[in-house]
């Protein structure tokens, strides 16, 4: 017998939507994406620890190399396996669970893990242009990040811009807006915060024996 006793037509309907738009453009923008009750509680957990210093500048890495150059990526972060457990981030971590399910579905892409952090753009920061799978980390397949930033205005900054063949779409981080987008081919970057900037960011990964790698 199917038991998605919980989990609303609709619901199920938007992950579908996510998936068509990634299979058809490679991208995909959905506002709203999880009850505001949950984005509320997941902005405050990001704002708490950066307001206690427990987020770490973010660093980029090359083959082997782990650099903090906040002028070419300002974030600072925590990943989530490094912080306690809580209702908000169970839920987030199963509403995750479910667009996994779905885009291995309807695309067969044989993801099977998800690594998230937490991140904060304080002022002035922004996240240059590039791509999120490189040599180091080939299982990264499907970025996902959610946005945390219930005062967002416009003038704020902090815009999440991808660079796509027919032009750049700027994406405001307002709280609830879900951007996935596939982590090979898609380069992006993050506009220049004006306020603070806070998301979840993360990244599916395939089967470290999916043939599609090889
Ligand atoms: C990243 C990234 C985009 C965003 O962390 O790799 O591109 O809008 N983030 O936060
Ligand atoms: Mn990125």
């Amino acid at each position: 017998m199917m038991m998605m006793p919980e989990f609303p037509a609709a619901a199920v309907d938007r992950l579908v939507h996510v998936a068509d738009c990634l299979a058809l453009q490679g991208w995909s923008i959905t506002e709203s994406a999880l009850p505001a009750e949950l984005l509320g509680e997941l902005e405050h957990n990001c704002r708490s620890l950066w307001a206690s210093a427990a987020l770490k500048p973010a660093a980029v890495g090359r083959s082997g190399e782990q650099l903090v150059l906040p002028q070419v990526r300002g974030d600072h972060i925590r990943w989530l396996d490094d912080c306690p457990p809580c209702d908000a981030t169970t839920a987030y971590l199963e509403a995750m669970d479910r667009l996994r399910e779905t885009l291995n579905r309807t695309l067969f892409l044989g993801l099977d893990s998800f690594e998230t952090h937490y991140a904060l753009y304080p002022p002035g920061a922004g996240y240059q242009r590039h791509v999120d799978r490189f040599k180091d980390n080939p299982l990264r397949t499907v970025s996902v990040v959610l946005y945390l930033n219930s005062q967002w205005q416009p003038g704020d900054g902090g815009e999440l811009r991808l660079h796509l063949p027919e032009g750049c779409i700027d994406v405001p981080p307002r709280a609830g807006t879900l951007a996935v987008f596939m982590s090979d081919s898609l380069p992006h970057e993050v506009l220049q915060a004006q306020r603070e900037r806070a998301s979840l960011v993360g990244w599916f990964r395939r089967r470290p024996d999916n043939p599609l790698l090889l």
